[in-house]
């Protein structure tokens, strides 16, 4: 069998969503990291899979004026930002570009499109999962590298904030003095808004020496570190005198609102690109008081808090109990618990579904939907939905939700254009129009697109 060359010099004609140029070889498709389109670069072969190949990139001519330096030392090599390359109006448009695609690919145009948003470009990330490898005599603490599972080789990170980058050394330092290193397979870190956590996974039980050294991390970096021998439910404080974790807090200032959350909790990363989410759906739904707002998937309530400052009547619903629990308590907190109510529901489950009137008079339709109970909490019927469900989209109940005939409008935050783009489908098919859209830039130079998508009804489909 001839020998395969590990380098090819190859023309650069695509960008993949994922960030890297596209070009072919012995028309097998090759896929670039640090290369954009128009450019000729040296690719060094580091994986083939699938018929495909993966490279590492060094332009030779044509240099994309997209092109920029990247501010980072580990870009490409380090597999946690990807558009690092990209000049950040570049970076705007691909990401904007994805969005028009999948629109177009679903039949879907938008009335109008919001200018992109874009905010801090680096420093922004205040929460990561990062893996740990022993190598030899090194620990390495970091993101994955590109194109490979193995952990890249970092001092610092200049995505992470900078409280969470200089966290990095001392993570390594500490895990290297550990009686088995070998035992700790991740890290994660989280930040609020006046201090940070270290929650560090471990595989073995830990001696008291892991022990004393875990607690003088904690004094010396001014984190809270939590241990975690399984699953969340086993996140226990490594000081002595602390029996619960702390939580940790974000502001939302222009409602005056302290949101509480515990390290692992979902939390949007970028806080200045959050409180624009914040307001840009605020904003779509308008004069909110004493209308009734359904938050879908309303985690801690980002949102619903918000609603209820506002006036509105606001309903949260979403899958994980402590969640709710969370956001129950920061009701409470901030006062706004009479104006909210907060629901554990498996949206996409059967207790996702809306028992229409019909439904419920026919015996043998399935009974007793909570969900039915959630929207009618306030005894109103609800004007409009958010909704803010993970990449796989709002999930099978959507019709159902958006048949219901006092809805006018649909709020849609987005982390994944594919789903948005087919769900925008299907709310068109219930009589929504996409009246604006826009991509809002929550993880900069990577490839993460953030949407935000304002549905209008104007007309009501298929009522019983
Ligand atoms: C993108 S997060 C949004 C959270 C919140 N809106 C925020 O801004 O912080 C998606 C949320 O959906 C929840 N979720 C995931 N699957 C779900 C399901 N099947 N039913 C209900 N909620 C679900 C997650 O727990 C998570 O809180």
């Amino acid at each position: 069998m001839p020998k395969q060359p590990t380098e090819i010099d190859i023309e650069i004609s695509t960008l993949s969503e994922q960030g890297s140029g596209g070009g072919t070889h012995n028309e097998r498709p090759v896929w670039v990291r640090n290369a954009l389109p128009g450019e000729t670069v040296r690719a060094r072969i580091l994986k083939r899979r699938g018929g495909q190949r993966f490279a590492d990139g060094q332009p030779l001519e044509n240099f994309s004026s997209d092109r920029v330096t990247s501010p980072c030392q580990y870009f490409p090599r380090c597999g946690g930002c990807a558009t690092h390359h990209m000049a950040p109006t570049a970076q705007l448009g691909h990401k904007q570009r994805q969005l028009s695609d999948q629109l177009v690919i679903q039949g879907i145009q938008p009335n109008s499109w919001r200018v992109p948003v874009a905010l801090l470009r680096l420093g922004y990330r205040r929460k990561a999962r990062m893996g740990v490898r022993v190598v030899g005599e090194s620990v390495l603490v970091g993101f994955r590298e590109s194109f490979s599972n193995r952990v890249a080789r970092i001092d610092a990170c200049l995505t992470l904030t900078p409280e969470l980058s200089k966290l990095i050394p001392p993570l390594k330092a500490s895990i290297a003095r550990m009686s088995d290193p070998k035992t700790i397979p991740q890290i994660e870190l989280a930040q609020g808004d006046s201090g940070c956590a270290v929650i560090v996974r471990h595989l073995q039980p830990l001696t008291d020496a892991d022990v004393a050294l875990w607690q003088a991390f904690e004094v010396n970096c001014q984190v809270e570190v939590l241990m975690q021998s399984k699953g969340y439910d086993t996140l226990t404080p490594i000081a002595k005198n602390r029996q619960q974790m702390s939580l940790l807090h974000y502001q939302i200032p222009e409602y005056g609102l302290t949101i509480g959350f515990y390290p692992h909790y979902f939390t949007q990363v970028n806080a200045p690109m959050n409180r624009e989410l914040v307001r840009t759906v605020m904003g779509y739904l308008g004069n909110v008081r004493g209308h009734v707002v359904v938050d879908m998937f309303c985690g801690i309530g980002n949102f619903t808090l918000p609603l209820a400052r506002a006036g509105a009547l606001a309903v949260g619903i979403e899958a994980s109990d402590e969640a709710v629990e969370m956001a129950k308590e920061n009701a409470r907190v901030n006062r706004v618990d009479h104006a909210s109510a907060f629901y554990a529901e498996d949206l996409y489950g059967e207790g996702g579904a809306l028992v229409s009137a019909t439904d419920e008079s026919d015996e043998t339709a399935p009974t007793g939907s909570s969900i039915n109970a959630c929207f009618d909490h306030f005894s109103q019927s609800p004007d409009a939905l958010i909704l803010d469900p993970p990449r796989s989209g709002a999930g099978p109940n959507l019709e159902g939700w958006a048949g219901i005939p006092s809805l006018k409008q649909i709020v849609y935050v987005s982390c994944n254009p594919v789903t948005f783009a087919e769900d925008a489908k299907r709310l068109k098919a219930k009589g929504y129009v996409l009246e604006q859209v826009g991509v809002y830039d929550m993880f900069p130079g990577t490839a993460h697109v953030e949407t935000v998508g304002r549905f209008v009804r104007t007309s009501v489909v298929g009522l019983d």
